[in-house]
């Protein structure tokens, strides 16, 4: 059981540490990236290993979650969160989307994640995604599409112990729907 918080906002002054965990990832142009808002349909798409990249890159992050702000053509407004390790160290990506157009309702669904390399297999994806679900809950959704590839074994372990209920299969892709809860 955690007490430290996992999922924390975006936030300036860690870009050393920023640069490392993209190279746990194997670097930039790694596919593994998910839940960072890379490799998405507007710019920045990959990570520029410098501290403009880190700045333009957190204020990509930061328009997207501002309902201020209209949505990008073909994107919705999002949450994004850093995941956290009991130590404060950050270990991984989250991405909650607030609502689904039809390519997230056909794959993408609501909340996206990943975890640096050498921390799998520890379970943090696990609490990430718990702690998604209140978050979820929190901006009032009641239930989130999660999905994942047909052969990702950690991912569809990790939705099912956080309650996700199978629907069914499209494009390769498993769609769970999860309750959100506070
Ligand atoms: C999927 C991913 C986020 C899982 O992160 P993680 O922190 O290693 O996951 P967890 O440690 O919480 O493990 C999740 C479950 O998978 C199991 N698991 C881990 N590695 C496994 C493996 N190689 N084979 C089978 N099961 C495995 C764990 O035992 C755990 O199941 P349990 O809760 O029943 O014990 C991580 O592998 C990752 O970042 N992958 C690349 C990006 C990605 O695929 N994101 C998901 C998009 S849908």
């Amino acid at each position: 059981m955690s007490a430290a918080p996992v999922l924390v906002l975006p936030s300036a002054g860690r870009f050393a540490e920023w640069v490392q965990l993209i190279e746990d990832y194997g670097g930039p142009e790694s596919t593994e990236l998910v839940g960072s808002g890379f490799h998405g349909n507007r710019e920045p798409r990959v990570p520029v290993l410098t501290p403009d990249g880190y700045a333009t890159w957190l204020a990509m992050l930061a328009e997207e979650a501002d309902e201020s702000v209209p949505p990008h053509p073909g994107r919705v407004k999002s949450s994004w969160f850093w995941v956290l390790d009991d130590d404060g160290a950050w270990v991984g990506f989250l991405a909650l989307r607030r609502s689904l157009n039809p390519a997230l309702l056909e794959t993408g669904g609501h909340i996206g994640y990943s975890i640096r390399p050498s921390r799998r297999g520890e379970g943090l994806a696990g609490r990430a995604l718990a702690d998604a679900l209140v978050e979820a809950s929190a901006i009032g959704l009641e239930r989130v599409l999660i999905t994942c590839d047909e052969d990702n074994v950690p991912s569809a372990r990790m939705i099912e112990r956080n309650g996700g209920i199978y629907q069914d299969s499209h494009n390769g892709m498993r769609r769970y729907w999860a309750p959100t809860h506070r």
